[in-house]
């Protein structure tokens, strides 16, 4: 099985204050995005991360995540685009064909775990999607603008939905075609397979795989950490020993520019 992934991270996230990058805010000792990244490096599987981010963002997103944590799967960068929507598709675009799935992966959502993507992939049987999701529990209002409650919303069916979302190449490819034409924007991608009349299966998600917005959800994130032993393992260490030389180097350039990087002993498995 061959499984590409992209990570859109390409954001201005402003409710972490202005100027702030979130990916690369450090979470537990390394940036955001290394974490949201690191579980798919890990399987086999997986041929190809393709993170996508803020063209200004290319370099330092090389510099801190790709070479200082070996995520050695990212083979270049794709440039962000408006909407999160038009990141996935620049990241679609770059990715090309011959993977027997995709997923997307938010890349402000670092406590992902390879046991729980797993079993996403298994589910997908008989559907064109998969995503987790968590019931909703609490009571839910619509609320006007000048805040007066409208209406209270019945939670009974409602669902609150997570990446990694786990698609058939062809059916995303297809739905971000639609969509596009028709000028309709989704905010998050089996949005879009439910629009062409595709199947999209819900799974149950995971509390712990929660979504960075605000410094809160960042607390939160380190105490998850410090309380779960999947993230003290090897994987989450920065690279140590000998650096690669010089020349054994990725080009940032060459990565920028969306092409396939030439270094020596540096494959992606
Ligand atoms: O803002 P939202 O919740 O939709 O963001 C979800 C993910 O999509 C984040 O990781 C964010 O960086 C990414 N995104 C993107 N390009 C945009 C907007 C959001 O890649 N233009």
């Amino acid at each position: 099985m061959k499984i590409g992934v992209i990570i859109p991270a390409a954001g201005s996230g402003r409710r972490m204050g202005p100027g702030v990058w979130k990916p690369l805010l450090p979470l537990g000792g390394m940036p955001i995005l290394a974490r949201a990244m690191l579980p798919f490096q890990r399987m086999p599987e997986v041929k190809e991360i393709l993170p996508v981010v803020p063209e200004r963002m290319m370099d330092r997103c090389l510099a801190e995540v790709v070479e200082t944590f070996r995520v050695k799967k990212v083979k270049r960068l794709a440039p962000g685009g408006k909407e999160r929507q038009d990141s996935v598709f620049k990241g679609l675009d770059l990715l090309g064909d011959g993977f027997d799935l995709i997923l997307i992966h938010d890349g402000v959502r670092p406590l992902v775990t390879e046991a729980f993507v797993r079993n996403l992939i298994a589910e997908m049987k008989g559907c064109d999607a998969v995503v987790p999701a968590l019931r909703v529990a609490d009571t839910l209002k619509e609320v006007n603008p000048e805040g007066w409650v409208v209406r209270t919303v019945d939670r009974q069916n409602l669902w609150l939905v997570q990446t990694p979302q786990v698609f058939r190449p062809d059916v995303l490819r297809k739905a971000h075609l639609s969509a596009g034409a028709a000028g309709r924007y989704g905010t998050d991608d089996a949005a879009l397979i439910e629009w062409i009349g595709g199947k999209v299966k819900v799974v149950p998600g995971d509390p712990g795989n929660v979504k960075i917005t605000t410094p809160e959800d960042l607390r939160l994130a380190e105490i998850l950490i410090q309380r779960s032993d999947v993230f003290r393992t090897a994987p989450y260490q920065k690279a140590s020993g000998r650096q690669p030389a010089e020349r054994d180097r990725p080009s940032s350039e060459t990565a920028r520019a969306g092409q396939p990087r030439r270094t020596s002993g540096r494959t992606g498995s």
